[in-house]
């Protein structure tokens, strides 16, 4: 949430950061927000608004300047306005700062020391620039911050620079990511590696509660006792194509179709002929343990929902599947010998490192499943795997599901009897998928005809029904009509009284077991009214049904039977005139809890 970008060098600070923050854009667009140096007036100025970076980007086009600070913000404490969007001002101005995060006692710090201080925003994040300009009155400015930082509770990624001292950028985070790049030109300090593309040539992964002190060209690391700690650098290795949309209109439309490639890249990575190469201890942890215990937020919950099907049907072993910001507070009774799996695309989410961190308290076995495989969750946890989706743009997640599902399924099927050959099965899943999204102009025009009501359901039975958890999550989060996700046989049960005429009720059957019934559901809520759509495999459609699949290998139907979904949404929110990429208040990357 909120990303943050900084430079000090040779070039361009300003068109550094604007770039840099409209690749970080998925991470929060209600307001943005830079301070640069100005040479001939000897100061920074400060350029903020409500709204997308690309206004930024606009007001300050003729801005040129050596070092500044950027941000691009999802709000957390305070409205969406001008005044509270960052950079924020310590109470003469000397110091600018901007934030990733939340300081969770900051009412208290304002309360113990800054009680004569007025404050022009309703941010959190203002008190932190007040304090560090209280204490640089009696001490270096170095000492300043890490006394300041001592104080705060909560998460945070900071950039500070001091009107006094142009020459430097000061850095410091717990909890949300910073990462700082260098190359012979300068250093650039940001939320995600996606900005160090094309500016950076190798970069240092900030540890929590480390504090970095940037000059051109130097860069020294501390701890909060002020010690000198090394850095460790890594190749930046992205590729900057793919945050672009090439000939989409959106990325969310980019993403969808890239999946029948992400599939393939997964059995490629993890295949060497025939043999997989995930860690035989990671193998070995989770065959001796009683029982799995899968924590994730959001879709990645939903792609958690799936793996419990793959871990039971596969390699009979149980599974319970948890909300990460519920269990990191309200643990249940554990097996004594639990494996733990979190999922999650960012490998940032703060409801999950909350997780982690309990877990790591008891010496709990973890595996990370995630996108970004240098992220906090990656690196806390005993074991990671890599999903191989490739940067994901859009908000709503497509690919990075798919993939999780995909990741899953693989070790599920090296902890089974391997009764089927997963690489061929996986490659026909990819295959139907792209066979699904060759002419999807059927799927736009029922979507035109049939969402137009307030209200819509998806319902299904088993692992139809964590798809449809999901699938209805797709269709709010980007159109906004309300979709709720419902086991086909609990409709009955109180649900089926908010049915009336012309609610959409979409059903997913890919189990032969419980075809049947499900149709059976769906004539129950035709007698009252609703429109029902049918996604279907092959061998079990039947007469008027109206997205047909191929048929796959039973087990791995979910990655093929959720696509028509996220077609449905991205029609309904393009239908609707929305913004499909970056819908209204959400953010990808949720660094808070
Ligand atoms: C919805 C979506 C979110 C995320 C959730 C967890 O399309 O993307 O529900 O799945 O915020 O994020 P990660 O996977 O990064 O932990």
């Amino acid at each position: 949430m909120c990303g943050i970008v900084g430079y000090i060098g040779r070039s361009n600070a300003r068109e550094i950061i604007v770039t840099g923050l409209e690749r970080l854009e998925y991470r929060g667009y209600d307001s943005a927000g830079l301070t640069v140096f100005n040479d001939k007036k000897n100061t920074f100025d400060i350029f903020k608004d409500i709204g997308r970076v690309s206004i930024l980007k606009e007001t300050t086009k003729q801005v040129l300047s050596r070092v500044g600070i950027g941000h691009t913000r999802w709000a957390t404490h305070g409205k969406v306005t001008a005044l509270n969007a960052h950079p924020h001002t310590s109470s003469s101005g000397r110091f600018i700062i901007v934030h990733n995060g939340v300081i969770e006692n900051f009412q208290q710090l304002k309360d113990q020391y800054l009680k004569l201080a007025s404050f022009k925003s309703d941010t959190d994040t203002e008190v932190v620039a007040h304090l560090i300009e209280g204490f640089a009155s009696y001490m270096t400015v170095e000492n300043a911050i890490l006394t300041t930082l001592k104080l705060l509770h909560g998460s945070y990624a900071l950039l500070i620079v001091d009107q006094q001292d142009p020459d430097t950028i000061y850095a410091a985070k717990n909890k949300p990511p910073l990462l700082v790049g260098v190359s012979e030109d300068g250093v650039t300090i940001t939320s995600d590696v996606l900005a160090l593309a094309g500016v950076s040539k190798n970069y240092h992964v900030m540890e929590d509660k480390t504090f970095v002190v940037a000059k051109k060209d130097e860069v020294k690391l501390y701890n909060y006792d002020h010690e000198a700690l090394e850095l460790n650098w890594q190749k930046v290795n992205v590729d900057v194509t793919q945050t672009e949309k090439g000939n989409f209109d959106h990325f969310m439309l980019k993403e969808i179709n890239e999946q029948p490639g992400v599939i393939r890249r997964i059995i490629s990575e993890y295949f060497t002929g025939y043999k997989s190469n995930i860690d035989s201890r990671l193998l070995k942890t989770i065959k001796e343990s009683e029982r799995i215990y899968i924590l994730a937020a959001g879709t990645s919950m939903h792609a958690g929902l799936i793996g419990k099907y793959f871990f039971e049907k596969l390699a009979g072993k149980p599974v319970e599947v948890h909300i990460a910001s519920e269990f990191a507070y309200h643990m249940p009774l554990l097996v004594s010998k639990p494996f733990f799996i979190l999922i999650s695309q960012s490998g940032e989410t703060a409801d999950l490192r909350a997780c982690l961190l309990k877990l790591k308290q008891f010496k709990y076995q973890t595996l990370t499943v995630t996108n970004v495989i240098t992220s906090t969750l990656a690196r806390e946890a005993d074991f990671k795997l890599e999903i191989f989706a490739g940067p994901e743009i859009a908000v709503a997640s497509t690919k990075a599901y798919i993939a999780q599902m995909a990741v899953l399924a693989l070790i599920a099927y090296e902890l089974s009897a391997k009764l089927f050959d997963i690489k061929m099965e996986l490659a026909k899943v990819a295959q139907a998928i792209e066979n699904f999204l060759f002419d999807p102009t059927p799927i736009k025009a029922l979507v035109e005809k049939v969402f137009i009501k307030e209200h819509a359901f998806y319902i299904g039975r088993g692992m139809d029904y964590a798809l449809a958890l999901e699938g209805a999550l797709k269709l709010k989060e980007i159109s906004y009509i309300h979709t709720e996700g419902f086991a086909a046989g609990e409709l009955k049960h109180g649900t089926i009284a908010l049915i009336e005429e012309g609610t959409p009720v979409v059903a997913i059957i890919s189990e032969e077991e419980m075809n049947m019934n499900t149709r059976s559901n769906l004539h129950e809520v035709k007698s009252r009214g609703a429109v029902s759509i049918i996604i279907t495999m092959d061998s079990l459609k039947q007469k008027g049904d109206d997205i047909i699949l191929d048929d796959v290998y039973p087990i791995l139907a979910p990655l093929l039977m959720i696509v028509p979904t996220q077609m449905i949404a991205y029609f309904a929110a393009l239908d609707r005139g929305y913004d499909i990429d970056k819908p209204r208040n959400l953010a990808k990357s949720v660094t808070v809890e």
